[in-house]
């Protein structure tokens, strides 16, 4: 049994169902804590082995052990989603170290089907002569964070992935749910699948620009090393279909992003993470989308 099984369970004051916070490690708290087939979504970023400074995690495991932690955790994820459940894996590279998301995505090949793989684009500049008379582009954009140029060699890398796993390789998606108005609304009707549920809704298709919200000081508003935006999960979500969402779970939850996705939209989550100051920032920005103040949430008593 998990040796610390008190969770931080939050209420979110909508109603909707409860967020809870193991402060555990992932690999005995699934195995421990989550039924088999419980889990309709799991939304995760594990460490990517690239010597991430982490608090309590260390990064720098060889290649091989990694791989075969990874194995671990996923087979639990496996154990734990249901049949028609979405496994959304982000992870990213470093240009020195390329392989790693390959390198995972290969090693989960007997577990799961590899049904999407979705770009998550953190930065981009667009040219307006590309573009042509695109309205309400007056001129060339580029939005996002960008950092000096600092290699001869590497361009700078502006994404990382989202592989999207599934049990069956056959699960449906709500693809309107993060869907793009047209820009051209004759195309509303000119498309013969469009034409029987007119829709002004296309596919997003597989790039998804989500940049991170510009802060001033790291220390105090994240404090965290590697975090994806909230909108990324809550986008893996929608995607994956709100009215098919009884349970959503982050195994490497950090401070608790997929947990702040949950409560905005009313999803029941389950988190685990393994350093207790994570944990505690994370219960805070939770408690905050479930509109409750963090005095508002404590432990479960033992
Ligand atoms: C890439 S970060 C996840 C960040 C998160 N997506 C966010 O937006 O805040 C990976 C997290 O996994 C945690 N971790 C590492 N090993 C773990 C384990 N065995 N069980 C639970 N958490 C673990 C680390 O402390 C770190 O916070």
């Amino acid at each position: 049994m998990t040796r610390r099984s008190n969770p931080t369970i939050i209420q979110p004051v909508s109603g909707s169902g409860a967020l809870t916070l193991h402060n555990c490690d992932c690999l005995e708290g699934m195995a421990d804590l989550v039924a088999p087939e419980s889990v309709d979504v799991v939304v995760t970023s594990p460490p990517y082995n690239l010597g991430i400074e982490y608090r309590s995690y260390d990064d720098r495991i060889s290649r091989d052990e990694y791989l075969a932690w990874t194995v671990k955790w996923a087979s639990q994820v496996a154990r734990v989603l249901a049949p028609a459940g979405s496994f959304f894996l982000n992870i990213g590279s470093r240009p020195k170290d390329p392989w790693v998301p390959f390198e995972v995505a290969s090693a989960l090949r007997d577990i799961f089907k590899l049904q999407n793989t979705i770009h998550w684009i953190k930065s981009i500049a667009i040219s307006k002569a590309d573009v042509g008379d695109y309205p309400g582009l007056e001129g060339d954009i580029a939005v996002g964070h960008y950092k000096p140029i600092n290699s001869g060699r590497f361009v700078n890398d502006c994404h990382e992935y989202i592989f999207h796993f599934t049990l069956t390789g056959n699960v449906p998606l709500d693809r309107k749910a993060i869907g793009v108005p047209y820009q051209d609304k004759t195309n509303i009707a000119r498309w013969a699948a469009t034409r029987s549920n007119l829709s002004d809704l296309r596919c997003r298709g597989n790039t998804w620009f989500i940049p991170y919200q510009t802060i001033q000081r790291a220390t105090d508003e994240r404090p965290h090393p590697a975090t994806f935006p909230p909108r990324l999960p809550e986008m893996c979500i929608r995607l994956h279909g709100l009215d098919r969402c009884g349970l959503v779970m982050d195994p490497f939850s950090g401070l608790g992003n997929t947990g702040v996705a949950c409560a905005l939209l009313g999803v029941p989550f389950i988190g685990f993470e393994i350093d207790p100051v994570y944990l505690a920032e994370s219960v805070k920005r939770i408690g905050r989308a479930a509109g409750q103040g963090s005095e508002g949430v404590a432990p479960e008593p033992e």
